[in-house]
């Protein structure tokens, strides 16, 4: 039978991963399908940049994103920011193609416009690669979890925060030379900011919280604190009473001073005990753990970051939309009845 279509928009350090998986491991994806998956394109902006080191056929390289995402079945956006990350989503849903996003920036900035326009066009929109990258977080809250009542999801979603408190916490580093690591390492950006501000945290929080607790946080309802002033003195004074500084991600239901229901979300530094499982979160991994009414504490801990690990997120949501193209059916929507106010307060 005729292959799925696969569009691919970005080629950087994740985008090349997903097209040296999807090609090397083509038997097995159509095995697991039930069709072949061929990728038709890879829209890049520069489109004379040598990617021969990325192993991926130069013949599928276009500079016309607009005109690739009409010709897909499937759409896989790592780009990344709001624009022309959107604008492309939303015209590859109205051509019919289903969309898997590793944008948290976007979901968390207006997640309700793409789920609506998912909906309308009767499409599939995934984003497991969106938090936490290779760990499996997004499904268990939106399907496996959805019969439970979550209360609480607290971690480590960034790994190149918890990549520079590690280093101060282990070598004495003050914050600039850690940061320094983290940069020659690939792990932060020319531009670390989005990052160590916590920009990063607060749009997966923001995720986090709208999956866990059926309603609608976005980033600027998070209550942002990043690590740029946390120095080498607050970490060996934590170190003195055996704790840990971590950036933490915080989202709670909670009761409101009238006592009706809302939710808190939070990212801020914390000082948490060394024998504290979140403690022994090393290097850019991340770590987050789900309260739930009915299951308990459950555990989810994996790389948060990087080529491969942030892939194989996007390649197992390629594989359930591709699944409900041959079989029929659709992922969830967006869930969102519970309509909860944010209360977030200051510091926890
Ligand atoms: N900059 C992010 C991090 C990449 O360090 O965790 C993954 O979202």
């Amino acid at each position: 039978s005729a292959p799925l279509r696969v569009a691919l928009l970005g080629c950087g350090v994740v985008g090349s991963s997903v097209a040296r998986l999807l090609t090397e491991h083509g038997d097995d994806f159509a095995a697991r399908v039930g069709r072949p998956l061929e990728v038709v394109g890879i829209a890049v902006r520069r489109p004379g940049r040598d990617r021969s080191a990325s192993g991926v056929d130069p013949d599928l390289f276009t500079t016309d994103a607009a005109g690739l995402v009409t010709r897909a079945d499937i759409v896989v956006e790592v780009i990344g920011g709001i624009e022309p990350a959107r604008g492309l989503i939303l015209s590859a849903m109205a051509h019919g193609a289903s969309v898997v996003t590793a944008n948290k920036a976007l979901l968390a900035e207006d997640g309700p416009t793409l789920y609506a326009a998912a909906q309308e066009h009767e499409v599939d929109l995934y984003y497991e690669a969106a938090v936490a990258g290779a760990i499996p977080l997004l499904r268990p809250l939106r399907e496996s979890l959805a019969g439970d009542d979550v209360r609480k999801v607290i971690g480590i979603v960034n790994g190149t925060t918890n990549y520079v408190l590690d280093k101060m916490d282990t070598t004495g580093a003050g914050f600039d030379d850690a940061v320094a690591q983290a940069q020659a390492l690939g792990y932060a950006e020319a531009d670390p900011t989005a990052d160590v501000e916590g920009f990063d945290a607060a749009a997966k929080a923001a995720i986090l919280a709208s999956l866990a607790f059926h309603t609608r946080v976005s980033g600027e309802h998070v209550h942002r604190e990043g690590i740029s002033d946390v120095t080498a003195a607050d970490v060996a004074a934590a170190r003195e009473m055996d704790c840990v500084v971590k950036l933490l991600a915080i989202c709670e239901k909670v009761d409101g001073e009238d006592g009706a229901p809302g939710v808190s979300v939070r990212v801020h530094p914390a000082m948490i005990p060394r024998s504290h499982p979140l403690a022994g979160v090393r290097e850019a991994f991340n770590a987050v753990f789900v309260d739930a009414d009915a299951a308990g504490q459950l555990m989810f801990y994996g790389k948060g970051a990087g080529g491969d690990p942030t892939a194989s997120a996007i390649l197992g949501d390629v594989v359930a939309v591709a699944r409900h193209r041959v079989g029929g059916g659709r992922g969830p929507g967006e869930s969102t009845y519970a309509d909860l106010p944010i209360l977030t307060m200051g510091q926890a």
